[in-house]
């Protein structure tokens, strides 16, 4: 196996074990912003990762969530997300990961997504195809928006700004429905073993998408902004499909952002005892 996801790899296992261990403890939250949390648990795994990364490969540029990281002129560049789903971690919400992607010279070559609560791990590396826990995976097959199942995310950071729930509302209506998981990272993965047709999220991190973006092409699907093009890390819109309805989500995304007259209205409120 390519040594840099065979590194990666037991970067993410040490990571896992901490946050296991985290898991069993009461957890100390602190915060970023009014709903943006950092726990114990974020720091002690971006703490391992980091320093296995840095030990291994001195000169490469590491970019960490919570900062760790280091810049360098070297083409190699790391993007650590050493607990993706803080808030469900926080409330003893099974899903969450750690998630480690590495770029060179802009583009992808490795990645790795573990989700330590169900021993899942997603890998991937450039021409070589996507696995989870070794076994090659693929995108779904369904290539109509209105039988897919579909993934999104709300941001913790400035939430009140994201128009999301515009999107969240007119794919909720036009498909089997959206999940809202809490890990950016896992919902990529999700896209990539076919357990979910398509996911989108605005305003995610490069640590965020790295890994899980790779793991989805190598598994045979396509991540896009809404346009079509190329989805890099840290680009603020990010489609990933299995393909065959991403141009189908591309054209209803385009009318949501245009507020189309043939639109279904958000209904009046009204509940009823
Ligand atoms: C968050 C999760 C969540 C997504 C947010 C991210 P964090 O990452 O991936 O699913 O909706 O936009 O910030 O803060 O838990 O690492
Ligand atoms: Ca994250
Ligand atoms: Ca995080």
């Amino acid at each position: 196996m390519n040594r840099y996801l065979q590194v990666a790899i037991e970067a993410a296992r040490e990571g896992g074990r901490i946050l296991k261990e985290e898991w069993t403890r009461p957890v100390h939250i602190s915060y970023k912003g009014d709903v943006d949390l950092v726990t114990q648990a974020d720091k002690r795994s971006e703490e391992a990762v980091v320093g296995r990364l840095r030990r291994e490969f001195p000169s490469h540029a590491i970019v960490a969530e919570e900062g760790s990281g280091s810049e360098s002129n070297s083409p190699f560049r790391w993007h650590v997300d050493p607990l993706d789903g803080t808030t469900n971690f926080a409330h003893h919400f099974p899903q969450f990961a750690v998630s480690i992607g590495l770029e060179e010279a802009g583009e992808l070559v490795a990645g790795v997504v573990l989700n330590p609560c169900n021993d899942e791990m997603f890998t991937a590396a450039r021409g070589e195809g996507a696995q989870l826990n070794g076994q090659p995976i693929r995108v779904s097959q369904a290539d109509r928006l209105a039988v897919s199942l579909l993934g999104t995310g709300f941001p913790t950071h400035k939430r009140n700004q994201n128009p999301n729930i515009h999107f969240y509302w007119q794919f909720t209506l036009a498909s089997h429905g959206v999940r809202r998981m809490g890990a950016a990272a896992l919902d990529l993965c999700m896209v990539a073993c076919a357990r979910l047709d398509a996911f989108w999220e605005f305003g995610l991190k490069s640590w965020d998408t790295a890994a899980g973006a790779l793991i989805v092409r190598e598994a045979g699907g396509r991540v896009t902004d809404f346009e079509g093009k190329p989805f890099s890390p840290g680009d603020n819109v990010c489609l990933a499909s299995n393909g065959l309805i991403h141009e189908e989500i591309q054209r209803m995304a385009a009318t949501i952002a245009a507020g189309g007259p043939d639109l279904a209205p958000l209904p009046k409120l009204q509940v009823k005892g």
